[in-house]
């Protein structure tokens, strides 16, 4: 028999129109409590195996460090465990009724390359609960991620509470706020290769300016913005009140050489290149409240920071475009020896000739 254009139309409408008939009958069920048909579940879940992996093709994996670990970690148990579960607690049985259900992470990260978990995690899974990271406009707070969950599968309880900084908080109110923070800043926890700032030392303005930065997102962060999500405006004051003040000892020095050129750097600037003296603004007896301090800073952490104000990804307070426009000329040498000197820097240094 010859194939005939009209009859290869024809059984095409009819199948347009079977489909159509199918799914206005109702017959097809999306009640989520019935689960899926397993053909349907090897179906979404091949499509999703085979869109992450053509995605994920060229994505550049970038360096993990130690310090990408505790504040991936802690975000992990603030904004994926009450889905996922963790080491330290089963999932939660509301969440198993969901559809499809989110998985006991342990065995399913090994299936999937580092560049893949990124695209899972940055942008979430469509069709499933499973969400984007909070904000789109950075990507090295999903890669601190990847990095703790390359670790995870490993994990015991004590050691994935030994890593999240969360311990059973018994206390209630304010209290129980701050040993939430703390889980996270609690500064004999934190080193040079630290992501996550020191508060202590900081005025309490410029702690409050940030808080309010995150709050209404002009300056953007996911870990900041699940931290204080529920919470009001006057506890965020009260909470940037309680962290201020307290001072705060230099970190250990990763490189000398760096240290020097770094503090010539903070003193005096590079005029030719348009590089400000640091210390004009940051760390004077009598700065302006809204300068953070940066001596004593994780090294890492002033790094990642000043890296996105060059690529003006950092937004912040009243006096952001101050910064953004002091940074502009960085260079990433400048950077390392920068984060190196204020980490390491004496507070004794103060007052030192400017
Ligand atoms: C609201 C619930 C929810 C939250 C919160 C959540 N997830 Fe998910 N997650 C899901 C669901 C649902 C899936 C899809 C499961 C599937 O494909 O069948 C998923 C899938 C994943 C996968 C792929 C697993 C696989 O192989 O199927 C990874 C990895 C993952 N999530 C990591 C995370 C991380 C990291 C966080 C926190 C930043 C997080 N999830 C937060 C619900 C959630
Ligand atoms: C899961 C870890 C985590 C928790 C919990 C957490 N933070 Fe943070 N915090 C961070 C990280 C990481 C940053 C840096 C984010 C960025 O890149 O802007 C940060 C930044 C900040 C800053 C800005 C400091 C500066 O020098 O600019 C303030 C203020 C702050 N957090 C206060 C709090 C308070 C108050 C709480 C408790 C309600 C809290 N944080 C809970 C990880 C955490
Ligand atoms: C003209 C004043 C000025 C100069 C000069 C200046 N800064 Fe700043 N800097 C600021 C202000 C204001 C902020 C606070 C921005 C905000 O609202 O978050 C800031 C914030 C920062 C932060 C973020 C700290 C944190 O806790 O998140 C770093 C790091 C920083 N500056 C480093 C430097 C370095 C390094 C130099 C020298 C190259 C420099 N600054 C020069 C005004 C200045």
């Amino acid at each position: 028999m010859v194939i005939r254009w009209r009859h290869v139309v024809g059984v095409l409408v009819a199948c347009i129109l079977g489909a159509f008939l199918v799914t206005w009958s109702g017959l097809i069920s999306i009640k989520a409590s019935t689960g899926h048909w397993r053909i349907t579940d090897i179906v979404l879940h091949w499509v999703m195996r085979s869109s992450v992996r053509s995605a994920a093709i060229g994505t550049k994996v970038p360096a993990f460090t130690k310090g990408m670990l505790p504040m991936a970690a802690g975000h992990f148990e603030a904004g994926c465990a009450v889905c996922h579960g963790s080491p330290a607690m089963p999932r939660p049985d509301s969440v198993a009724k969901m559809l499809p259900p989110p998985p006991d992470l342990k065995d399913k990260i090994v299936t999937w390359s580092d560049a893949e978990l990124f695209l899972i995690v940055q942008h979430g899974v469509r069709y499933t609960g499973m969400p984007a990271w909070p904000v789109a406009d950075r990507e090295d707070e999903a890669w601190a991620m990847v990095a703790f969950l390359r670790r995870y599968p490993e994990l015991d309880g004590d050691q994935y509470r030994a890593l999240t900084g969360f311990t059973a908080i018994a206390s209630q109110g304010m209290d129980r706020l701050i040993a939430t923070c703390n889980g996270c800043h609690a500064p004999d926890r934190l080193r040079p290769e630290s992501l996550i700032p020191r508060l202590a030392g900081q005025s309490s303005t410029y702690l409050e300016q940030a808080l309010i930065a995150y709050a209404n997102e002009t300056r953007r962060s996911g870990v900041m913005a699940v931290a204080i999500e529920k919470l009001t405006e006057a506890e965020l004051k009260d909470l940037a009140h309680h962290f201020a003040g307290e001072g705060a000892d230099p970190m250990p020095l990763l490189a000398g050489d760096l240290f020097e050129r770094g503090q010539t750097l903070a003193l005096k600037g590079d005029p030719s290149r348009g590089v400000p003296a640091c210390l004009s603004c940051h760390d004077k007896a009598e700065a302006n409240p809204s300068y953070p301090r940066l001596s004593g800073q994780p090294a890492a952490y002033l790094a990642n920071q000043l890296r996105l104000f060059v690529e003006k990804k950092r937004g912040g307070g009243p006096f952001k475009e101050v910064m953004t426009r002091a940074a502009a000329k960085l260079e990433a040498n400048d950077i390392s020896a920068l984060a190196a000197y204020f980490s390491a820097r004496d507070i004794a240094d103060q007052n030192a000739p400017n």
